[in-house]
């Protein structure tokens, strides 16, 4: 029936799912592998033992390479290489595998060679990769596991640029594969690019890009390349896209105009046909294609009428050597907008010199106008781009460097520390989105045992104490490797200031953290006081267990730290602490699995942590709801499953608090209607959720505290111990 007054989510567009439309829904009727891989089943044939980092160490890197200059120039009939060089076609692959990375929640990039699976091997971007990848085939083969697909598609990169005599700054290896697509939100829209108009930034009604999102639109790596919407005539509009999108992925203007500029030094654009010419992605297309999309007749290719953007040509009449001819041609013509073959927008030189022309790409004798698209119009066009690009135009040295650098960072942003790289060609230069923290060291037992003594009888309580040593090492993501309790950067801006870490409690117990910890790092002293206090709170609830501290953390100062670049990982919910910033576009409980999932998190350490922590008392302050909340026991900061059991206990009956945008739940006493408790989603999703209920009546259950005081002993040292690269 109809709702009088309306659905309070109305209001700003309603809830979204946690993952917006996934493969299930673009490909309903592509094979479904997901029930194998449910049960906790992996889908990973080469076992739980393999370890890549050794397999990687016992490559011979230098013939690796040399395969992979010698398939450069080994042009194949099924799909020849323009003007004989394939280099150019792995850059776009290589930069198309980074380019997903986002600075909001550190997914995408390329650690983990996602290219292969949908819906990004369908991604209208990243038509006709298919075929670079299978070029690479017959390389992955010979090396085998020795070499992931995820650090073979980088490599391949930085090759492609070294053979064209292009500048490279180094490579890291360590990039392991999975073996099935990785569940990350891509956005909602029912379209792909160019196919509605749809377009995520429009400023007259007041609707920038949605976090964590670092496309325009659906289906792209960044920008539409004819304009915003595909509209050719508006700079202003294509210089915000452009400068919004590399942001979300880390980039200034001077790094974005280097990339973008150097990477078109290189290759040509493919807009023979109209794009109805052509069959459609790999995930939709017949079986006997064999994961190929997007095609046409062989003869057509051969003469190279291909449509891939749907813009036609090359920027500059050397697209197989590095140089600077793109900024050459930039600045010495003026342009025209023309339409390609298929019908997109670009920008031709007027009356273009025939020596200023490129090559035909299958025939180096034919000379064809070179071409630029809006987005490299805008290099020039946009004030604050133009006076980057002029100073590369004049300064060769400048641009190497430059691209070489933004290259390394596009292409490593999201391997976390230096720690984590391999191979005989990391730089030894460290740089700042590194996030480097200065080596620890190790102190003795009896050190580590008089200061957790000492912390205990400092006055500081469980509660505080858990929730310091949760507020450095929860920053943690999985996704790019970033935050973690290594290098104590919670006593560092921007997260000493965060509201969900109390500012005022945080610096209380960190000032006296740092007066009792003598030669400890506070990195370690952190994390040994919350497993002392954790420790405690278990001998109070009648357990004798000892929690594991491996120490040997650094300290960052706020020299080694970008403090901008750590805003993003600002949590805009915590449901371990019951936090919400403010209400957002997917539920509270959704925003808790998206945190469990960066922590890797099992739903039994997730559910562990989030009773084990409103037992010990460990929940914001700071919050729309006040003190306490969740804390459904009479003893905090004692440790017990009583949440889990007061939480499943039928005595209370339960009620959504008016006004509370369904936030806030009041729990009482069915018989007497006494107030008993006050929850959030977060603490009651553990009773609503069939799969979490399961989850909480195990540790409910007769004996099940046992259950549970050992799980969450476990995820808590996981949680603490996640970013030690350094001793893994
Ligand atoms: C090709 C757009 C940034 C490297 C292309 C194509 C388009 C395009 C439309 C033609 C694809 C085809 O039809 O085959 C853009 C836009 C960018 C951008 C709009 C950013 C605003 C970059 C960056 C790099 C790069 C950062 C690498 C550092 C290349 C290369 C090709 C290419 C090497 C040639 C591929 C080939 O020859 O097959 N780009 N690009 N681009 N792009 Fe970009």
């Amino acid at each position: 029936g109809e709702m009088s007054g309306g659905c309070p989510f109305n209001g700003d567009g309603g809830t979204r799912g946690l993952l917006g439309r996934t493969n299930r829904d673009w490909w309903p009727d592509a094979l479904n592998l997901e029930i194998l891989v449910s049960g906790g089943k992996s889908a990973d044939p080469y076992g739980e033992d393999f370890n890549y980092a050794e397999a990687f160490n016992a490559i011979d890197y230098n013939a690796l390479k040399a395969d992979l200059t010698a398939l450069m120039t080994d042009s194949q009939d099924w799909w020849p290489a323009d003007y004989g060089h394939y280099g150019p076609f792995f850059i776009r692959m290589a930069w198309h595998a980074a380019g997903t990375y986002r600075t909001g929640d550190g997914r995408g990039g390329a650690s983990s060679g996602q290219q292969r699976f949908a819906p990004l091997n369908s991604w209208p971007d990243n038509g006709n990769l298919d075929k670079a990848r299978r070029l690479l085939w017959p390389i992955k083969q010979k090396y085998g596991k020795h070499i992931s697909w995820a650090d073979l598609f980088i490599l391949t990169g930085n090759v492609a640029i070294e053979s064209m005599g292009g500048p490279v700054f180094g490579f890291g290896g360590g990039r392991k594969d999975v073996f099935e697509p990785e569940t990350v939100y891509w956005g909602t829209e029912e379209q792909w690019v160019n196919e509605g108009v749809a377009t995520r930034i429009l400023p007259d009604e007041g609707k920038a890009l949605e976090n964590p999102l670092a496309a325009i639109q659906m289906g792209l790596i960044y920008v539409n390349p004819e304009g915003p919407g595909g509209n050719p005539h508006d700079p202003e509009g294509m210089a915000r896209d452009m400068r919004e999108t590399f942001a979300r992925m880390a980039m200034n203007d001077e790094e974005t105009v280097a990339l973008t500029a150097g990477g078109h030094a290189f290759g040509k654009a493919h807009g023979a046909k109209p794009a109805d010419n052509f069959g459609g992605a790999p995930e939709s297309e017949h079986l006997a294609l064999m994961g190929f999309g997007w095609l046409t007749d062989k003869d057509e290719i051969g003469k190279g009428h291909i449509t891939t953007s749907g813009i036609e040509g090359a920027w500059t009449p050397n697209p197989t050597q590095w140089g600077n001819d793109y900024f050459r041609l930039l600045f010495k013509y003026e342009f025209e907008l023309v339409q390609s073959p298929a019908g997109a927008n670009q920008w031709q030189p007027i009356d273009q010199e025939e020596a200023d022309m490129a090559p035909d790409a299958r025939d180096p004798s034919k000379k064809v106008p070179t071409m630029m698209t809006t987005a490299d119009m805008a290099l020039k066009r946009d004030p604050e781009y133009r006076k980057i690009s002029e100073r590369f135009l004049n300064d060769q040295a400048a641009l190497d460097d430059a691209f070489a650098r933004a290259w390394f960072k596009l292409t490593h942003r999201d391997m976390g520390p230096k720690a984590r790289y391999l191979g005989p060609e990391v730089p030894s230069e460290t740089l700042i989105w590194q996030d480097p923290v200065p080596a620890g060291t190790t102190p003795s037992d009896a050190a580590v045992a008089e200061f957790k003594t000492k912390v205990l009888a400092s006055g500081l309580t469980v509660g505080e104490l858990v929730k310091a040593a949760w507020a450095s090492a929860s920053t943690y993501r999985n996704s790019d490797h970033r935050g973690g309790a290594n290098g104590a950067r919670v006593r560092l801006a921007p997260q000493k200031d965060w509201k969900v870490n109390d500012p005022a409690e945080l610096a209380k117990v960190l000032a006296k953290l740092d007066e009792l910890r003598g030669g400890l790092s506070m990195a370690d002293a952190i994390v040994l006081a919350g497993a002392a206090a954790i420790e405690k709170a278990a001998k109070d609830g009648g357990y004798d267990i000892s929690v594991k501290v491996t120490t040997g953390r650094g300290d960052a100062t706020e020299e080694h730290t970008d403090a901008t670049s750590f805003e993003p990982l600002e949590p805009l919910a915590d449901g371990f602490r019951n936090y919400l910033k403010t209400k957002a576009s997917v539920k509270t409980e959704d925003l808790l699995i998206d945190r469990a999932h960066l922590l890797g998190l099992s739903i039994p350490e997730l559910t562990a942590l989030v009773g084990g922590m409103r037992a010990l008392g460990a929940v914001s302050t700071h919050t729309q709801h006040g003190n306490r909340i969740g804390v459904l026991t009479d003893r905090p900061g004692v440790l017990s499953n009583d949440f889990f059991v007061n939480l499943l206990s039928m005595n209370t009956e339960w009620s959504v608090v008016d006004d509370s945008g369904d936030e806030e739940f009041l729990g009482k006493d069915r018989k007497t209607g006494e107030e008993l408790y006050r929850a959030t989603r977060t603490d009651l999703v553990f009773g609503s959720n069939s799969q979490l209920r399961a989850q909480a009546e195990a540790f409910a259950e007769g004996g099940g505290d046992k259950t549970f005081v050992e799980t969450f002993v476990r995820a808590w040292t996981k949680v603490m111990d996640a970013d030690r690269f350094d001793i893994a």
